[in-house]
């Protein structure tokens, strides 16, 4: 099989084009023929060596996996060939999705939602797991709760957008004016142009000095240290971004404040989740790029540059011909 492979780390133009042979499913494993994949943060954090403890050479990263199922191991009850799944891998365990086949334990496949193409399912599977786990499974969002979601337009916070207004949430975001209409059109309520305003006084200004319940920080930096000056009592700040630096928390303490902090994991409820809210029309991943696999180190540079002009996600058409499809039949 062609798979874009690391065999060492660096910069976007460390994939090389190797062929491999296809993996054979062991007792509870599945083998997808992979349509589509995308690319996350993760993954160029990955090919710049940033886990390099846990990532032994040479590697195949890529977190989403959109795809038909080929051929399953011994023992494997949920799925048979021609099954149509989609599944983010197990993050440092094992080869990613940036080949034609993936192999995955079908406890973490989910069947993929009839009315995405493979394109649309390759972009939501991780940040959409991130979200829900984010969301509902840590912050506990409520109904009628409001939530600042930092990064509104980009893979993960377009997501969460959604995810927040399905909930019933009012739904506070940061982009940068371009994206406003965009983060307007995927359901928040209120845009804040982070380069033009401190969020701390949008956020007091436009809550009338309450603040908001739940912090959704997606940026790192001194987010989390700052958020428990919009968060209401009993607030709650749930990031994803690891915490590179000693944070301050103390104004936490006068906001009986929680804080949560995700690491996204991989189960087959979640997909599911994800997928209902598909099929009710509540929730969609927008696809701003497509690349093919043999231009991954230009769908890498692309997403590691500021400003690159992509709303959601950059997905990877692994089969060209199969990845627009939606449901086959
Ligand atoms: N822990 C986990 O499980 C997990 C899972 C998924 C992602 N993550 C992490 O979450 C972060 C976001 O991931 P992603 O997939 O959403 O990345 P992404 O698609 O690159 O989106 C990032 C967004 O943040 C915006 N942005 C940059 N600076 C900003 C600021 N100061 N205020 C508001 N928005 C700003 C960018 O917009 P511009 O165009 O304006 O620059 C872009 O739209 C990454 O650090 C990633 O590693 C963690």
């Amino acid at each position: 099989m062609k798979a874009m492979t690391l065999n060492s780390f660096g910069g976007p133009d460390s994939f090389e084009l190797s062929e491999l042979p296809k993996p054979v499913p062991q007792a509870g494993q599945v083998l997808v023929r992979v349509h589509a994949t995308s690319i996350n943060p993760l993954d160029y954090q990955v090919r710049r060596g940033d886990y390099r403890d846990f990532v032994p050479l040479p590697a195949i990263t890529g977190h989403d996996v959109s795809g038909v199922v080929d051929a399953v191991g011994p023992g494997v009850t949920m799925f048979s060939p021609g099954d149509e799944v989609w599944y983010t891998p197990q993050i440092f365990q094992g080869p990613g999705s940036y080949a034609e086949y993936h192999v995955a334990n079908e406890n973490i496949i989910g069947r993929k939602p009839r009315s995405l193409s493979h394109l649309e399912a390759a972009s939501l599977s991780l940040v959409g797991g991130t979200a829900w786990e984010a969301l509902v499974s840590r912050a506990a969002l409520r109904v009628g709760e409001s939530i600042l979601i930092h990064g509104g337009a980009g893979g993960v916070g377009h997501v969460a957008i959604q995810v927040a207004k399905a909930i019933g949430a009012k739904v506070f975001t940061t982009v940068r004016e371009d994206n406003f209409e965009f983060a307007r059109s995927v359901g928040a309520d209120v845009v804040i142009d982070y380069r033009k305003e401190d969020y701390v006084d949008a956020i007091m200004r436009e809550t009338d000095g309450r603040g908001v319940d739940v912090v959704f920080d997606t940026l790192g930096g001194n987010t989390l240290s700052r958020s428990p000056n919009v968060l209401a009592q009993l607030g709650r700040v749930v990031t994803i971004v690891d915490i590179a630096h000693p944070q301050n928390l103390i104004e936490a303490w006068g906001k009986n404040a929680s804080f949560h902090f995700v690491f996204t994991r991989q189960n087959q409820g979640k997909l599911d989740e994800l997928s209902t809210l598909v099929e009710r029309g509540q929730l969609r991943p927008h696809v701003g790029a497509v690349y093919s696999l043999d231009d991954i180190s230009l769908a890498h540079a692309r997403l590691e540059t500021p400003n690159n002009g992509v709303r959601g996600k950059i997905a990877i058409a692994v089969d060209p011909s199969a990845a627009t499809a939606r449901a086959s039949s």
